[in-house]
């Protein structure tokens, strides 16, 4: 049997995905939160899981380091999906990736106005293309974390960033002004994995398909 390396992130996406892959029969022995080891066996002689971090899910997996991963659409649509194939949304760690700005700044009026605008954010592609599709004028600045102190310290007009409950966004007194797009996690397979490992493979995926809440 050929050996199975699964690529998860810990936090939101490993605990959502448990439930999935016991639906094909795939129990982690250890948790990411409590244990330090980066290679974790399963109940499965043939089966393991690796913790990386979320924005390289789909470098593991697009490289064969990984035969399959659980990514946001976040961090695809950074990533480009070179390699993946990527037949599953999960329906996993919801959230939107919106725009955010101080609560009193007038961004539609600032955007009508034609004001160039500095923005905060990880998400480079995502924010680059959104706002040449609006036509606004935007400097971006690369960030690695707390997107939303950029406003308050004087460092960005708006950010872009993920929301999910909105109370980090509420504690640093901000507002969503425009949502670019609804997030969820996608499982991503390997192409090349997906041909020579078909028989391990194929079970698992159709399992975790079975398994996916609406
Ligand atoms: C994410 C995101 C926001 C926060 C939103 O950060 O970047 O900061 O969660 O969640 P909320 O709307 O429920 O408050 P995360 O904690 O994942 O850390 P990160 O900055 O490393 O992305």
């Amino acid at each position: 049997m050929s050996t199975i390396t699964i690529a998860l992130s810990k936090g939101r996406i490993f605990e959502e995905t448990l439930p999935l892959l016991a639906a094909a029969g795939i129990v982690p022995l250890e948790d990411p939160e409590t244990s330090r080891k980066l290679i974790i066996p399963t109940n499965q002689d043939n089966v393991r899981v690796v913790i990386v971090r979320a924005s390289d899910v789909p470098t593991y997996v697009q490289y064969g380091a990984a035969d399959l991963g659980v990514a946001g659409k976040d961090v695809l649509f950074e990533h480009g999906g070179a390699g993946l194939y990527q037949p599953l949304d999960l329906n996993i760690a919801k959230c939107r990736m919106m725009v955010a700005v101080p609560a009193g700044f007038d961004y539609d009026n600032a955007v009508r106005q034609g004001a160039r605008l500095k923005v905060a954010t990880k998400y480079l592609k995502v924010a680059r293309e959104h706002f040449a599709a609006k036509g606004v004028h935007v400097d971006l600045i690369k960030l690695y974390g707390s997107m939303e102190l950029a406003p308050l310290a004087g460092l960005a007009d708006a950010i872009v960033d993920l929301v999910s409950s909105g109370g980090t966004l509420k504690a640093n007194n901000l507002v969503a002004v425009e949502e670019i797009m609804a997030i969820s996690s996608r499982l991503v397979v390997n192409q090349a994995a997906l041909k020579l490992k078909r028989e391990a493979l194929e079970p698992i995926l159709a399992a975790i398909a079975g398994a996916v809440k609406e």
